[in-house]
């Protein structure tokens, strides 16, 4: 074996061993040994073992010095990358090409004892995580058929009877009531009932201000009236993957009963051409009392979400952080790679990266410059919902500027992360552990702020 990365080779009987095998994996060359290599060789080698038909393995590329990376860091990433590589989705095949003998059980090793009680939290860090992106993941690669409006409600109703969280589902009536209509206007074309869908993790002080996280739940984006080719158009179910990583992130912190307050905010609807539709042209009223003039109904993200930004007001929020496959620009401009960020406030972007780089699930600042908002500029309304071809994932995150001056408010646009496409279509559960160490670290920054409080 030459040790490229990648490769593996499995032994059988070695002498001197008590395992009955022994999985050799390739690392390719010692000083190019980086994240994304330790990521890749943990993934090879749940791959192999899972094929070998054994019913556990130990894994001791856990031990590998990662640059600048600790133990906590090399466990949590294990536990996330040995459930992602796992992962199917075969609920809708008749017939399952499952494993004949799946693996059970994995150990991860580590070097030291004193180390242990660091990698035993990583490691359940790492599988609530896992948990949460699985939910993600799962919502995302369901149908618009199959996962409506009506079905995110009914999950969010499951998952919060099973991990003692607090729900409520507004419907058309109630959303009529509050004076939601940009978000309204989208749900016109539909027969589908569009939701409203709030979920709250009361885990930390009674009375301390929630985090706020906001996910688009557009089930399926036809464009409306401004009707999307059809090439890919399949794709467009995947328009509801920011709602999936909210209930992602609170079945993750709810899993680790993260002593914070934290409340999921999803408005759902599909985005449909038909006689009752919302018309290019058309001035919208929204919850803020501020006007739009839709230019185009694909723009349908930007009108949901403007609703709910306004709605979660109610909570006083320390922080409200949206997530949403908002733009094709933000796919143009970042690729696959980092998720989109946008900020009214350099402190939470700020934090918000960090966890991205923590959790290797990445995003990336652009500029919220005021300069921008001219684009918005409409001659009948208040705002026009688009702001033209330059700087598509900016005018758009200005849009919602709008609606979020009385917080602290970020955004992430997971266009370009929240699925693949191609031979491995399928959803990626992003940015569920950037979310999920978000708020392990403001969970930590408020226990020891706490800490020194009671020494005083
Ligand atoms: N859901 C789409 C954004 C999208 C497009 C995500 C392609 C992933 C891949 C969104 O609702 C949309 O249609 N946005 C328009 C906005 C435009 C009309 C200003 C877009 O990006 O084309
Ligand atoms: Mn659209
Ligand atoms: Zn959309």
């Amino acid at each position: 074996m030459e040790g490229k990365a990648g490769t593996s080779l499995l032994l059988h009987g070695v002498s001197g061993i008590e395992a009955d095998r022994v999985l050799l994996v390739g690392l390719g060359k010692e000083r190019e040994f980086r994240e994304k290599e330790y990521r890749s060789a943990i993934a090879t080698a749940v791959r192999q073992l899972n094929e070998t038909g054994g019913f556990d393995g130990t894994v001791f590329l856990t031990d590998l010095p990662v640059r600048k990376r600790d133990v906590s860091w090399k466990i949590r990433q294990a536990a996330l990358v040995a459930q992602e590589t796992l992962y199917r989705f075969e609920r809708l095949k008749s017939k399952k090409e499952a494993v004949r003998r799946p693996l059970r059980k994995l150990t991860f090793c580590v070097a030291r004892r004193n180390e242990l009680a660091a990698a035993e939290l990583a490691l359940a860090q790492g599988m609530a995580m896992g948990a949460g992106v699985e939910l993600a993941k799962d919502l995302g690669n369901l149908p618009g058929n199959i996962c409506t409006p009506t079905y995110l409600a009914e999950q969010a109703r499951q998952l919060a009877a099973s991990h003692g969280l607090g729900v409520d589902i507004l419907d058309r009536a109630d959303m009529e009531k509050l004076g939601m209509n940009t978000l309204l206007s989208v749900a016109r074309g539909s027969h589908e009932p569009p939701k409203f869908i709030v979920i709250r993790h009361l885990g930390g002080p009674v009375g301390a201000k929630p985090v706020v996280l906001v996910g688009k739940g557009i089930t399926f984006d036809s464009g409306g009236i401004s009707l999307k080719p059809g090439a890919e158009m399949d794709e467009m179910k995947y328009d509801m993957c920011g709602a999936a990583s909210v209930l992602g992130t609170l079945k993750s912190i709810a899993i680790m009963q993260l002593p914070l307050n934290v409340i999921g905010v999803i408005p759902s609807t599909e985005n449909m051409p038909g006689g009752a539709a919302t018309k290019p042209g058309d001035v919208i009223t929204s919850m803020s009392g501020q006007t739009v003039e839709i230019l185009n109904t694909d723009a349908e993200g930007r009108l949901i979400l403007c609703d709910a930004l306004t709605y979660v007001e109610r909570f006083e929020p320390q922080c409200v952080v949206d997530i949403a496959t908002l733009t094709g620009a933000c796919v143009i401009a970042l690729g696959h790679v980092a998720t989109g960020l946008l900020a009214n406030n350099e402190g939470l972007a700020k934090e918000l990266l960090d966890a991205g780089q923590e959790a290797y699930d990445r995003a990336w600042q652009m500029p919220l410059w005021d300069d921008y908002q001219e684009q918005l500029k409409s001659n009948f309304a208040d705002m026009a919902n688009i702001g033209g071809k330059p700087a598509g994932t900016i005018t758009a995150a200005c849009f919602l500027a709008r609606f979020t001056e009385k917080y602290q408010w970020a955004h992430l646009d997971i266009a370009g992360t929240a699925w693949r496409s191609g031979k491995d279509k399928g959803a990626t559960g992003r940015p569920v552990p950037l979310l999920s160490q978000f708020l392990i670290d403001r969970a930590n920054a408020a226990r020891e702020t706490d800490g020194k409080r009671g020494r005083r």
